[in-house]
């Protein structure tokens, strides 16, 4: 029988979110700028950042607070031993084609750690082993030949015991990292920096190839527009819900020492794994959006896994993530200037810092070599995405509230642990007040008192 008291003592937020941060003033007036960045994570920060010497005049939008979605509740890894993602893009696309996704991590790894470095970011960074196991037989010779793959690219793979779980097959690279993911992203912003929490886009029409951006009561001008809010609020151009699909996964934090490490199962159920300060950080319960809605059950499960290894969890968050089909990140240009990032299939983290840069090159007229690898245009339509929605569509018209999502109209539905309205199609959520907090969604609903 699982235990499924929560007590008051645990706290029903990610562990990053559990502090203070500097925040930022809605927007009140009308602004001209040459790049309008909408989405105030880790993408928006970096890209924000890395523009900060290209001479344009940039401004940042969040519909929330900064770091408050998608980057605020991951685990906080940036490691290039990514479950068995290497092999969907090599079998998706080709060796080649992963030779060069596993060097794009490298050198984004690189990146956030030497950025750390030269801004003297205070954000726990600590070099560790990241192990990949498996204790699935079927599984040991995938993991034998993606550990042939790392070493035919100059990877130095170990055979270590995996940490804390039993494994049938284990492997471990050095040269990896974990760290607090939203002291990173506040470490990045200036003094000066143009940035506006609580406002978001509601529409944006073109005119004379400049971007007019709405908010509720201000517009913002731009010849260059963003995206970087995880997931586009339109759905045209690109019809994203038609060509991408969104995971969940339920988070802990509980009192552990141990010496540092990173560890993630090769495949699904995901079991993944990192220690913070004092504390072990656990991942669980990966599913589509669309096919379990039954968060409570979700969470139970993960209780049931930490209190079997003797722990009691102080935090409790649920995650989502963007996926493509072909395993590989979403970074470029839309249509004519509009840009966008995202779809990092879980490891936004290193990945959203290259994004950054790639932006910044397209923007500036220089080249990058990952340009064309994470070309948005790349990307077809899906069937397994299209009936995905409709799958949530259908599970919230079964379970849901009478609250629908201005998205695209799906029924919500109310997550208990996190008091919160959460969309079964595309992974918008709403606070019990039902102020918006989470893309794709840009407008609040009514919630009767
Ligand atoms: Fe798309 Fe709700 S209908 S997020």
């Amino acid at each position: 029988m699982v235990n499924t008291n929560y007590g008051d003592k645990m706290k029903k937020t990610s562990i990053w979110l559990d502090n203070k941060y500097k925040s930022y003033p809605k927007l009140t007036r009308n602004k001209k700028v040459d790049v309008l960045i909408i989405g105030g994570g880790i993408t928006g920060i970096s890209t924000l950042y890395n523009l900060k010497d290209s001479n344009l005049k940039v401004a940042l939008v969040e519909q929330n607070k900064i770091g408050y979605s998608t980057t605020g509740k991951s685990t906080g890894k940036l490691t290039f031993l990514q479950n068995d993602l290497l092999d969907k893009i090599r079998n998706k696309c080709d060796d080649k084609t992963a030779s060069k996704y596993l060097k794009s991590q490298l050198d984004a790894i690189d990146k956030v750690t030497k950025v750390i470095k030269k801004e003297k970011i205070s954000c726990n960074l600590e070099e560790v082993d990241s192990y990949l196991y498996t204790n699935n037989t079927n599984e040991i010779e995938n993991i034998k030949d993606l550990e042939r793959f790392l070493k035919a690219n100059s990877i130095k793979v170990y055979n270590d015991k995996a940490k804390l779980l039993e494994s049938k097959y284990t492997i471990n690279v050095k040269n990896t990292y974990i760290f607090n993911p939203i002291k990173f992203i506040h470490g990045l912003i200036k003094e000066t920096d143009d940035i506006y929490e609580d406002t978001s886009i509601k529409k944006i029409e073109k005119k004379d190839n400049i971007y007019i951006c709405h908010t509720e009561k201000n517009t913002i001008e731009a010849k260059y527009v963003v995206i970087a809010s995880h997931y586009p609020y339109f759905t045209i151009p690109y019809l994203f819900p038609m060509k991408t699909s969104l995971e969940k996964s339920y988070l802990s934090a509980s009192r552990y020492k141990i010496e540092p490490f990173s560890l993630i199962s090769y495949s699904n159920p995901f079991i993944s794994m990192r220690t913070y300060e004092d504390y072990l950080v656990y991942l669980s319960n990966s599913h589509s959006v669309n096919t379990d809605t039954c968060d409570k059950k979700n969470f139970n499960e993960l209780l049931k896994k930490i209190r079997d290894l003797n722990l009691e969890p102080e935090y409790l968050w649920s995650n989502i993530d963007v996926m493509t089909n072909d395993g590989m990140p979403i970074i470029g240009t839309l249509k004519d200037n509009i840009l966008i990032a995202t779809g990092y299939n879980t490891w936004g983290l290193a990945t959203s810092f290259l994004a950054g840069t790639i932006i910044k090159d397209i923007i500036t007229n220089k080249e990058n070599e990952y340009i064309n690898l994470f070309d948005p245009n790349r990307v077809s339509l899906s069937l397994g995405s299209i009936i995905k929605s409709l799958g949530g569509y259908i599970k919230g018209m079964k379970n849901g509230t009478e609250y629908t999502c201005p998205h695209l109209g799906c029924k919500l539905i109310y997550n208990e642990i996190e008091k919160a309205f959460d969309c079964p199609c595309h992974g918008s959520r709403f606070d019990e007040q039902g102020k918006c907090i989470s893309a794709p969604a840009n407008k609040n609903i009514k919630i009767d008192k």
